[in-house]
């Protein structure tokens, strides 16, 4: 039975949702600040995978941030870093989501959230952005306590949905993920929403590369 894993930080949720908050502290700052926490928040993750000395993806976000703040030299005191971070579990679903979600769902497609986000903050944020109710599932990298591309996660992805590795596939907007996934023989689409980003010369190509979440509905409905 075809099994969805979706990536959950840039493929449903939208990262850049804390550019509005980012606003009040950096002013027009804050669409540089913003790409640069995320791509911080990212770099440790593959940093502390590498090292073998995991720090969840919660701590990754906030060393980010503080990075961001030095690196920037923008003052903002350690309780608005806190409110940013409370904001990180608030942020909105991407616009052509909720339509993509509906049709598969209507088509009784399986499908889960695959994150590197902790179990709790995964909830808190698939909750609030009201997509729970269309998942069988939410699987987290935390038990395995390393992080995407390692291997590890996606077969603990294969062994939490049951589902056989053929019938796997991951879709995301990170290249590095679908390499990933590719990397260990799942299938995995390539949401390429902005032409301006470019996928990587690597062996390890998408299997389908679509430029909506909502064209999903074309490929399995
Ligand atoms: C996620 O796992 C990679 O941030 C991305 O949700």
């Amino acid at each position: 039975m075809t099994t969805l894993a979706f990536d959950v930080y840039g493929t449903l949720i939208d990262t850049a949702g804390v550019t509005t908050a980012l606003r009040q502290h950096v002013g027009d700052n804050a669409v540089t600040f913003s790409n640069l926490w995320r791509q911080k928040q990212l770099e440790y993750t593959w940093r502390y995978g590498l090292m073998g000395h995991y720090q969840d993806f919660n701590i990754c976000t906030q060393q980010a941030l503080a990075y961001c703040c030095d690196q920037l030299e923008c003052d903002i005191s350690l309780a608005d870093q806190k409110t940013l971070m409370d904001g990180y579990l608030e942020l909105p679903a991407f616009n052509d989501v909720m339509d993509g979600l509906e049709a598969l769902k209507s088509a009784g497609i399986e499908m889960y959230a695959f994150s590197n986000g902790r179990p709790t903050d995964l909830s808190a944020l698939l909750d609030h952005a009201q997509i729970t109710p269309y998942l069988s599932g939410v699987v987290s990298v935390h038990p395995k306590q390393t992080f995407k591309p390692n291997p590890v996660v996606y077969q603990h992805f294969v062994d939490s949905s049951g589902a056989s590795r053929e019938d796997c596939w991951l879709v995301s907007s990170n290249g590095f993920d679908v390499c990933g996934a590719v990397s260990v023989d799942m299938k995995a689409i390539w949401i390429q929403r902005n032409n301006a980003v470019k996928f990587d010369h690597w062996t390890q190509r998408p299997t389908k590369v679509i430029d909506s979440f909502s064209k999903l509905k074309n490929i399995f409905v």
